[in-house]
Formats: C-alpha cells, sequence, structure tokens
C-alpha cells in the first residue's frame, strides 16, 4: 500500500491522537502517505480528507480529543439523504470509490462499537479496514480497557475528591451521576478510587430504602457527608431508566441522564439530609489523556496500521491483560458489562462497607 486513511468517529475521548500520531509516523518511516478522513463517517461520506504530515502529528499525543473531529450518529449505509427529511440511503460503495479515486488502499478505523460495526460493513464491501476500539465505557469486548476508560476515571475521580470538600463542609449527600451506558465500570472505578460511600451500578438494581438507611448509618456514625457514584444507567429495583433524550438515527439511541436529580430528591425527602446532584457528564470525555491511554493508543495504532501493511485487514485490535490481540469484526453487538460476581475491586468494596444499594 502507498496511501492508506484514518478516521476517528463515534463520541470523543483522550488518547484518540496518540493513535493518529503512531500511524502517520509508522506510516512516514515506511514510505506510505496518511490522509485523515474529517468528523467521522460525515467526512467519509461528504468526502472530506486532508493529507497528514510528521508536522501535523507532532507532539498532538498529549491533546485531549481528536484533531481530526468526530461524530457519533452518522451510519454511512444508512445516511440521510439531502434534501429529503426521513430518508436514508446506503452510501458505503460510493465514499469507497472517493477515497478510491485519491489512492487510498487501506483504513485505520477508531470507534466504538457502531462506528466499529460500519466499519466492518466497509472492509466487507471491498476496503480493507482494522479497527481500534475506543470508549470511555470501557464496554468493548475487544480491548480491555479501552483507548480514553483510563483518563475517565482520572477525570471523573478529581472532580469526586472537589465534591468531597464541599459536601463535607455543608453536611450534605452529593450524588455523583457518572457516564458509561449500560456497563458499570467507569462507575465502579472511579467511585472506588474516589472514596465513594455508595456505588450504583447498571448491572445491579438498588434498593431505595436501602440507599436511604445506609446514608443515615454514615451521617449518624459522625462522618459529615455521603458521596453517592451512580452509574448514568442504573435504576431502582422495579423502575425503568431515567433517559435525557432518544437521538433516533443514532446506533445507541438512549442518552442516559437524569437519575442523580431522581435520587437525590428522594434521598433528602426520605432522610432529610440536605442532597445535591452532580451529573459529571462530559468532563469525564475531555481534557488531556492520561500516561496509560497515550501508551494505549500509541500501541494500537502502531499494532493496527502493521497489520494493515501487511495485507491482514479485517480485524479489531485491542489488549487484554497488557497483550495485543486481534479478533474479527463481530457480526452482532454485546456490550461488555461488570461481572460483580468476579470481580476484585466490587469484592473489596463489599469487604470495606461500601454500599450497592443491595
Ligand atoms: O459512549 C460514550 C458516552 O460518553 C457514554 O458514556 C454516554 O452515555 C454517551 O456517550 C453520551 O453521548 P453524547 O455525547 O451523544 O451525549
Amino acid at each position: 500500500m502507498k496511501k492508506i486513511a484514518i478516521m476517528t468517529a463515534g463520541g470523543d475521548c483522550a488518547g484518540l491522537n496518540s493513535v493518529i500520531r503512531a500511524v502517520v509516523l509508522t506510516a512516514h518511516h515506511r514510505g506510505v502517505e496518511v490522509v485523515g478522513i474529517e468528523d467521522g463517517y460525515i467526512g467519509f461520506v461528504e468526502r472530506k480528507y486532508k493529507p497528514l504530515t510528521l508536522n501535523d502529528v507532532d507532539s498532538i499525543e498529549t491533546k485531549g480529543g481528536t484533531i481530526l473531529g468526530s461524530s457519533n450518529k452518522e451510519c454511512p449505509f444508512h445516511y440521510p439523504v439531502k434534501g429529503k427529511e426521513g430518508e436514508y440511503e446506503d452510501r458505503v460503495q460510493d465514499s469507497i470509490e472517493g477515497l478510491r479515486e485519491i489512492g487510498v488502499e487501506g483504513m485505520i478505523v477508531v470507534g466504538g462499537d457502531g462506528t466499529l460495526d460500519s466499519a466492518r460493513v466497509i472492509h466487507e464491501a471491498g476496503m480493507p479496514v482494522v479497527g481500534i476500539p475506543k470508549t470511555i465505557d470501557n464496554d468493548m469486548v475487544a480491548s480491555e480497557p479501552t483507548i480514553g476508560f483510563q483518563t475517565a476515571i482520572e477525570n471523573a475521580v478529581e472532580a469526586i475528591r472537589k465534591l468531597k470538600t464541599t459536601a463535607y463542609s455543608h453536611r450534605r449527600v452529593i450524588v455523583t451521576e457518572l457516564m458509561g451506558r449500560t456497563s458499570g465500570y467507569l462507575t465502579l472505578y472511579a467511585g472506588f478510587a474516589s472514596g465513594a460511600d455508595i456505588i450504583l451500578l447498571p448491572e445491579q438494581d438498588y434498593n431505595l430504602k436501602v440507599v436511604c438507611q445506609k446514608v443515615e448509618e454514615i451521617m449518624q456514625s459522625g462522618k459529615r457527608y455521603v458521596i453517592i457514584a451512580a452509574a448514568e444507567a442504573c435504576k431502582e429495583q422495579g423502575k425503568e431508566e431515567t433517559i435525557s433524550r432518544i437521538v433516533s438515527d443514532s446506533f445507541e439511541q438512549k442518552r442516559y441522564g437524569g437519575i442523580a436529580a431522581k435520587l437525590s430528591a428522594e434521598i433528602e425527602e426520605m432522610t432529610g439530609y440536605e442532597s445535591r446532584p452532580m451529573v459529571l457528564g462530559h468532563l469525564q470525555r475531555g481534557g488531556e489523556p492520561c500516561t496509560s491511554d497515550i501508551l494505549l493508543g500509541t500501541r494500537l495504532g502502531h499494532y493496527a496500521i502493521g497489520l494493515l501493511l501487511d495485507k491482514k485487514a479485517g480485524y479489531i485490535v485491542g489488549t487484554k491483560e497488557n497483550t495485543l490481540v486481534k479478533m474479527e469484526f463481530p457480526k452482532t453487538r454485546e456490550p461488555r458489562l461488570l461481572d460483580l460476581e468476579n470481580n476484585d475491586i466490587c469484592e473489596a468494596a463489599k469487604d470495606m462497607g461500601i454500599s450497592f444499594g443491595v
């Protein structure tokens, strides 16, 4: 191959730029040109390309987000028809043609499950693709951890530490809401590392009475405050998840949100302790990557372009137990959820008196 393309798509996270840098440096070293596709699948379909030089990627690994931009709902085989609202068409073949016209012979696609599902379709349509998983949710089977997860933990922990000092001053309960969709990894790891008293996960519905009893117990023990780490998709037993919006043309249509406000009001009413909600939101995705995400992104970027140039496309790369691995594109999406019975952090948390609300 003489020219390849790289694209980042889906919700952004920290560590994406280290992938781009690793790909460009390796390609340059091997005499291969790299074209960046801008704004994810929008740029793929609308043919928004830009050449990436060594200069373009100098020191970008320390920057958050992605220098290529991203979009998290467009799908190339279900793409809105211009001027015809509600109508969609398959743009995979003509988008591949667009890349071929500028000499692109293979692609590296960095994204979550939705993005990599479209990458599989592009690969099957004839453009060789290697996929790289990224998401703060850490819910992809292809890699453990995924790019962005470690930085999101750092971001959430930093925020919760700050909330602890104000909660202490005012003798308050603070309910923090963490991202992660249906997977509790981010909430469990950040909650545990930041010293949360109660951790509520999507994998285990909570009992509101138990949560309130725990709040009372902590406040009566002499501790001045309670921190609750609640996953955005956690829910009370017998109740529904709190959904903030439906993005109908997105791969993942549900956007969770609202559990912190709901739970904080219920706790205040049931216990009498003043409570405040705090949605950590997109702060978890933003900012500079931590070093382990830079390392992971760089390793996976280098591994992916190596496979592509060796004509071994059709894989998603990742790490398992800190070793590089690859797997074929899966045909279905199964998010990786926490196995509460076999997780040492869960076990330690319970043993340390942290409540899971059950
Ligand atoms: O999948 C990554 C993620 O940040 C989830 O944790 C969160 O639920 C979702 O994306 C938010 O999406 P958006 O950026 O569209 O609000």
